[in-house]
């Protein structure tokens, strides 16, 4: 059920106004590991999550826990350095608060990234792929509740989770910088579990490419409130039963260490284009 109404949005979205006059115009959720992007802002004010009334403070590691309000290629942003997930034992709602917040304060953008497994045997670790669309597997809505009608509909289109129009700048600014973009569909899971074998195999039958534990909740709520997102998974392992070997926390860690170059010159030259 969702508790958070109208005006703890406001008053979160308050309590950054008075600490930054910035007006961001894209919202940036950085995954594990690559939060490392807020250290590439400009005239950054940093706000501790805990800081901020009604936010939620992230647990796990690789999510430092903090929003950035700065500039990123000369454009006004907000960035998230940890995220909220359900795994965590957040409801929906608030794992997608934040997104609430940004909408409040004018970001009409949303650039959403996560580390995921690869479900797609074509797809190597490190791989970098645009998400075309997702498949909401956790069970869980951040719409569920009365509609506020002031944040969107009732009913959500969603048959544009991912917009074309970013799409397509983002493959453009991919192939300019010699970047291999994948593409394809983001299944979203509860976790905290990696995934069975045979999971796997099952969400590849239904038409899954990548698999996480995150973003449905925040794409969900951002195209609620008429935001455009972008989503960007770096591909961080195999899913469980294609290698030979367990799945490992400290190995989307070790993937996303070595790509954030990578990732970090994609997502700056993506910003001033979007
Ligand atoms: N499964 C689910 N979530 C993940 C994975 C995975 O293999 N890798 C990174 N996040």
């Amino acid at each position: 059920m969702n508790l958070l109404t109208g005006s703890h949005i406001e008053e979160a979205a308050q309590y950054i106004r008075s600490k930054s006059s910035l007006q961001p115009e894209v919202g940036l959720i950085m995954g594990s590991g690559l939060g490392i992007l807020g250290d590439h802002l400009e005239e950054t004010v940093i706000i501790p999550y805990h800081d901020i009334p009604h936010f939620p403070v992230s647990t796990v590691e690789g999510h430092a826990g903090e929003l950035l309000l700065g500039k990123l290629a000369g454009r006004p942003v907000l960035l998230m350095r940890g995220r909220f997930h359900m795994y965590e034992g957040y409801g929906p709602e608030l794992t997608a608060f934040p997104v609430r917040v940004m909408k409040a304060l004018g970001a009409t953008l949303l650039l959403v990234t996560n580390a995921a497994g690869g479900v797609n045997t074509d797809f190597e670790p490190g791989d970098l792929m645009l998400i075309s669309d997702h498949i909401n597997f956790t069970g869980r809505n951040p719409l569920i509740g009365p509609n506020d009608d002031e944040l969107g509909v009732r009913f959500p289109d969603m048959s544009e989770a991912y917009s074309k129009r970013l799409r397509a700048i983002a493959r453009e600014v991919a192939a300019g910088q010699g970047i291999t973009l994948r593409e394809g569909v983001y299944a979203g899971l509860l976790g905290p579990t990696y995934e069975t074998p045979a999971e796997i195999r099952m969400l590849r039958v239904l038409g899954s490419d990548a698999v996480g534990m995150s973003t449905v909740a925040e794409v969900i709520t951002a195209r609620h409130g008429g935001i455009e997102v972008l989503g960007i998974s770096c591909i961080s392992n195999m899913a469980a039963g294609i290698l030979d070997q367990p799945l490992s926390h400290a190995e989307v860690m070790e993937t996303t260490e070595r790509v954030k170059s990578r990732f970090l010159g994609l997502v700056t030259g993506l910003i001033p284009r979007l």
